[in-house]
């Protein structure tokens, strides 16, 4: 940079310009704020260092830029300021006076002007969105208007009258007979997702973010397209008063803006001290993700007016407030490459490799580009300058191209046609926005990550064996399938060691160290060995079927109860079960139809994985199983749910059904239409095998449920139990709903009335009462057998 400081300077003029240009008046942002604010400080030390150089229409000395064509010109009786940014100064030292020295600076300054020690700051959030202005005379609502340069805004009355969130007319009395309050109109963000979602399924252009939403909305010329994007507005703070009194303080003003009828943002407060204002920032910083709206930052306002204006201005801000900036969460670098992943299921994911950048204090290298179709969106190439945002702890990813800055010369990115790890080709789906890898397990990325999946904590939960040993056991060919996890020994994860360290030319540590390097390896077989008992969910959730997840394996586990159970049943009567839709269903059943995944299933079961906790199927199979429903799955036209419940009603089963033919079904009554729909769905030998099976398969299921007893419709129905002592697998709560789902009645004490009692560890007085008394007595192994036995197992 050899450039001559008024040469410089010029430069950053024109840059924020531009960038105040595509801001403010195209709502078309064409660089970050963290690049933005970089360059107005460049520029105002520059202008500070070099006085003969500054212009009263320097950016620095401006507020956005002026109106655009369009709307009526609107003069801010009182200007409309902006606020003094302060950010974090990450090379300073540890203490939050040496980081946060712009905030102290700030506050030390107000406390010496002022002679006061700690004076009261109201905190509040920084909106983003956009600044405007609302007058009300004698309590109504005349003119709004957008902040524009600060001195002339534009007239967007007519829009701000659609949204909801402005008092057209203000509540109470005691308002003055002008009043001018000032805060911002924002896109809540479920407001954003909304309109999003309803753009990209009308094929008209989502909007950027909440701000832009907000902005981009306010200056439709159709105040109706205003209305359709649905706004809010957050009062922060007063423009011109006539006629009427305020209280002394900012903090009182806001909550008697409240009780006028304008919102106030809830996070609201007051704090003093740099302790205070830094705990203030900590806190909402916390809460950020969490809510409503978006914020990048929070403010900090001397709260006594007699103190605001014995501070004053400086140029464009007051000297009493000041905006205490989030670390940017948008950055630009140069996308180096887009890479393909591929996942468990095969589904290959573009991913940006990226100029290594800063994003709110991590360093990115890697950021999500989601699918093919979003890379074309954003007309991703390799060589672009990108901005990369990274937000909470979600996965970085490329929000938007500077296409100004496209190097000559790149090209579109297409997605390859083949698999990268296996050569295999990569095929969409109808419909779906992902490509897949065809090579299934031949494909060792895949491989791999289906390794992963079943080491990991909440499958199989095998201690020890991170990616890095199961890259290795793949590439060196050692271990294809989960199973053959079960074979290794010491000796072949030390070769699996050695070969590697060969491989990357490291000198073996075996070598090195001798025995004692075999410590490791005798570790990971002893956790292999210990995960081979496990629970019936962990082993469904660790095969990794697609669309499986965690909850849905417990609630096979629950309602079928044995791994054979799930494996049988069709597709159609799992759809019967309480949360699993067709998707899922097929899911299931497609790949317990797979010969090369029952092979695998069945060699982790000859290897020693045993399934701790099957049961039979849930005895409250019987109230999700019926004919009736599953004939409402099956597409047979002229049934309803009304029809199959009385085609179920006089033909119980299916032979029953088939059996009795046309002529019974309509003199049972069962209407024309419905009669030849069946007729024609059961003449469909696919259609009408599928159902025979379901049946079949459902009536098995709750043959092997547990019958509910002779008697009484609940097995413990009419029983009283006393629970006492502590119980090692369930609490006592757990116990007691369990019980009572049963029919018992849980009482608290023992008395003559009492017909079982449960006795846990340490049981004490109940107990020996309860012997006394000869009632019988269950320890915690015969409470869960019943438990288990009565559908109400773990
Ligand atoms: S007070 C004289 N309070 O930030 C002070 N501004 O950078 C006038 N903003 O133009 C502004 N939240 O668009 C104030 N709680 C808040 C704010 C806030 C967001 C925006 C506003 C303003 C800009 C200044």
């Amino acid at each position: 940079m050899t450039d001559s400081p008024a040469d410089r300077i010029a430069d950053l003029r024109r840059r924020l310009e531009e960038a105040n240009h595509r801001y403010y008046v195209l709502d078309d942002p064409s660089i970050p704020d963290a690049e933005y604010d970089r360059l107005m400080r460049e520029l105002q030390a520059l202008e500070t260092a070099h006085p003969e150089l500054a212009s009263d229409d320097s950016p620095t000395r401006t507020v956005g830029a002026r109106a655009s064509g369009g709307f009526a010109e609107v003069t801010h009786t009182i200007p409309m300021l902006s606020l003094d940014n302060a950010f974090e100064d990450a090379e300073a030292g540890d203490s939050d006076r040496e980081r946060f020295h712009e905030v102290a600076d700030f506050e030390r300054r107000i406390e010496e002007k002022l002679g006061r020690k700690q004076p009261v700051f109201s905190v509040e959030p920084k909106l983003d969105g956009l600044a405007i202005s609302l007058r009300y005379e004698d309590g109504h609502f005349v003119r709004g208007a957008t902040r524009g340069d600060g001195t002339t805004g534009e007239d967007v009355t007519a829009n701000l009258r659609t949204v909801a969130a402005i008092p057209l007319k203000l509540r109470g009395s005691d308002w003055p007979k002008v009043l001018e309050v000032r805060g911002e109109v924002v896109m809540l963000r479920r407001d954003f997702d909304t309109f999003n979602a309803w753009a990209l399924e009308h094929g008209e252009k989502p909007l950027a973010n909440p701000r832009n939403g907000a902005a981009g909305s306010l200056r439709q010329l159709d105040p109706a397209v205003t209305k359709r994007r649905k706004l809010s507005f957050f009062a922060y703070s007063i423009g011109d008063v006539q006629d009427g009194e305020l209280p002394d303080t900012h903090s009182a003003t806001l909550a008697k803006l409240r009780e006028w009828g304008f919102p106030v943002s809830h996070e609201v407060g007051t704090a003093k001290g740099l302790d205070g204002l830094l705990d203030y920032f900590r806190r909402i910083g916390a809460k950020r993700d969490g809510l409503p709206y978006d914020i990048d930052g929070v403010v900090y306002k001397l709260d006594d007016y007699e103190g605001q204006r014995e501070m004053g201005f400086v140029s464009r801000a007051p000297r009493w407030a000041i905006a205490h900036k989030f670390p940017a969460q948008e950055q630009m670098t140069t996308l180096l490459d887009i890479e393909i992943q591929i996942g468990r299921t095969g589904a290959a994911t573009p991913r940006a490799r990226l100029e290594p950048v800063q994003v709110a204090g991590v360093t990115v290298t890697y950021a999500t580009l989601h699918n093919a179709d979003q890379v074309a969106r954003l007309d991703a190439r390799i060589g672009d300058t990108v901005i990369v945002r990274r937000a909470g702890d979600v996965i970085p990813e490329v929000v938007r191209v500077v296409e100004e800055q496209r190097p000559e010369g790149a090209s579109p990115w297409h997605m390859p046609k083949s698999c990268p790890v296996c050569g295999s080709e990569l095929v969409r789906e109808e419909g779906e926005a992902a490509y897949r890898c065809s090579g299934g397990l031949i494909c060792a990325a895949q491989r791999k990550e289906a390794l992963i999946h079943f080491a990991s904590r909440r499958a199989m939960d095998i201690d020890g064996l991170g990616e890095r040993y199961v890259d290795a056991l793949v590439e060196l060919d050692m271990v294809k399938t989960p199973a053959d996890l079960y074979t290794l020994s010491v000796d072949d994860f030390i070769d699996m060691k050695r070969r590697a360290d060969e491989r990357d030319g490291t000198t073996p540590e075996t070598v090195k160290q001798g025995k004692v390097a075999s410590k490791w390896a005798q570790n990971l077989v002893e956790a292999i060995d210990a995960s081979r008992s496990t629970t019936l969910a962990r082993f469904l959730f660790g095969l990794g079927i697609m669309h499986i997840g965690e909850s849905t394996a417990k609630a096979l586990a629950q309602w079928l109860g044995s791994l054979a159970q799930v494996r049988r049943t069709p597709a159609p009567v799992l759809q019967l079960l309480p949360d699993i839709g067709p998707e899922v269903a097929a899911s299931i059943a497609t790949f317990f139809e797979q010969e090369g995944n029952l092979a695998v299933v069945d060699a982790l079961l000859e290897r020693g994985v045993t399934l701790t906790d099957e049961a039979s199927p849930s005895a409250r199979l019987r109230e999700r199983l019926d004919f009736a429903a599953l004939l409402r799955l099956f597409p047979i036209s002229g049934v309803g749910e009304k029809g199959a419940a009385s085609i179920a009603g006089y033909f119980p089963t299916f032979e029953k059904l088939v059996q009795a033919g046309a002529s019974h079904w309509s003199a049972a009554g069962i209407s024309k239409t419905a009669c030849a729909g069946l007729e024609a769905f059961l003449a469909d030998k696919t259609q009408r095998q599928a159902l025979q099976a379901s049946e079949a398969a459902m009536r098995r299921l709750l043959e092997a449920a547990p019958q509910p007893s002779q008697t009484s419709a609940l097995p413990l129905e009419g029983k009283t139990l006393v629970l006492t002592g502590s119980l090692s697998t369930l609490t006592r709560d757990e116990a007691k709903a369990r019980l009572e789902a049963l029919g018992a009645k849980v009482a608290g004490s023992v008395s003559k009335n009492t017909d079982m009692l449960v006795a846990g560890e340490a049981a004490g007085s109940k107990l020996a009462k309860a012997q006394s008394l000869g009632i019988t007595i269950w320890d915690e192994a015969q409470l869960n057998a019943f438990l288990a036995e009565h559908g109400e197992g773990q």
